[in-house]
């Protein structure tokens, strides 16, 4: 298992991405993004993601297995993602997955888009075991997941409705920063006043769940009362108060599940002071922090090569590799 080679293909949403581990450790990890085709439209359109998927995923791999110096020969399996995500685009994944399977008469793992995430920390952090929290904050998803272990999640609450990345997206397009909108929000942030406008922190004592519509539509509507403020000011109000929100809940998490550490996934866990306010958290409760590179929080296929290795280690890696749209995060028991 040690030295096994993994090619990982993801094409869940508006990145083709390949990468080659060996033996868990990232030998190249590629990524085509196709922002450029969706931003005239403030949003992934399906249909042209998965028509570029077909253009893009086949060099990109060839480029991956190129940069590793691997031959498809001495592959020992491939992970593609097979959900949740665009179904169009999946199933260009998963093709190119079953075609290379063949060529590399290797086995072919179906890979949970969420689960890959929430390893994602794991990658570079050898020293993180479960039990621990993760923090799930993506573009499509927002929860804090219990690892009881590799493969063993409890979902311990999740947004009743926009995920964290939505919102800033939406908060961004509003502002006329394009899109993706958390980049330039998280940068802008950091050169405003997070007190600037007076925004809401929803469901804040509310158990474990989340809501981030509301907070996207009152700072929607206090800028429209304020045409003056700066969008550094906005910036700096709406992520003050997404992050106390996710502060909030992911302690009440770790202290109802008394697990030693705290980690996050996603891309929004590429937020500077999202991973800052995780960090000073996880000190105040006398908890270890793990962050996963800024590279593997943003959607890549490394972190789908890591997850199969990873369970199939413990033998959980799964040759289903039927395309789920909807595909929720595996609970076990
Ligand atoms: O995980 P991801 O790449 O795709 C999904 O699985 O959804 O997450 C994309 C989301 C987008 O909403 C994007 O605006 C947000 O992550 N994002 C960020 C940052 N980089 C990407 N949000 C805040 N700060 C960032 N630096
Ligand atoms: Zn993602």
């Amino acid at each position: 298992m040690a030295q096994s080679l993994f090619l990982g293909i993801e094409t869940s949403c508006d990145e083709s991405a390949a990468a080659v581990l060996s033996g868990g450790v990232v030998l190249s990890s590629l990524i085509s993004s196709q922002t450029e085709i969706h931003a005239p439209f403030g949003g992934v359109v399906p249909e042209l993601a998965a028509r570029r998927h077909e253009q893009t995923l086949m060099p990109i791999v060839e480029d991956a297995m190129a940069t590793a110096g691997v031959q498809y020969r001495n592959l020992h399996a491939i992970a593609v993602t097979r959900g949740p995500g665009l179904v169009g685009a999946l199933v260009v994944g998963v093709a190119a997955a079953r075609a290379l399977g063949l060529v590399a008469n290797c086995p072919v793992y179906g890979v949970n888009h969420l689960e890959a995430h929430v390893l994602s920390s794991f990658l570079e952090h050898e020293d993180l075991m479960p039990p621990t929290v993760c923090l799930l904050v993506s573009g499509g998803h927002t929860m804090i997941v219990h690892v009881r272990d590799i493969g063993d999640y409890v979902v311990l609450g999740e947004t009743v409705d926009d995920a964290v990345g939505e919102a800033y997206d939406k908060v961004a397009r509003y502002l006329g920063l394009g899109f993706p909108g958390g980049p330039p929000v998280d940068r802008l942030s950091a050169k405003g006043d997070p007190t600037a406008l007076q925004l809401p922190r929803p469901m804040i004592h509310d158990g474990l769940h989340m809501s981030f519509s509301g907070l996207k539509t009152a700072t929607v509507r206090a800028v429209a009362a304020r045409p003056d403020v700066t969008n550094e000011d906005v910036s700096a109000s709406f992520v003050a108060a997404t992050i106390d929100v996710l502060r909030a809940k992911v302690r009440a998490a770790v202290r109802a599940t008394q697990v030693p550490s705290l980690c996050i996934g996603g891309g929004v866990a590429a937020s500077g002071p999202l991973r800052d306010a995780m960090q000073a958290l996880a000190q105040e409760e006398g908890i270890a922090c793990f962050l996963p590179p800024r590279s593997m929080c943003t959607d890549n296929a490394a972190m789908i090569a890591h997850a199969a290795y990873r369970l199939a280690a413990v033998g959980l890696a799964d040759e289903n590799v039927e395309v789920e749209p909807g595909l929720p995060l595996v609970r076990k028991g």
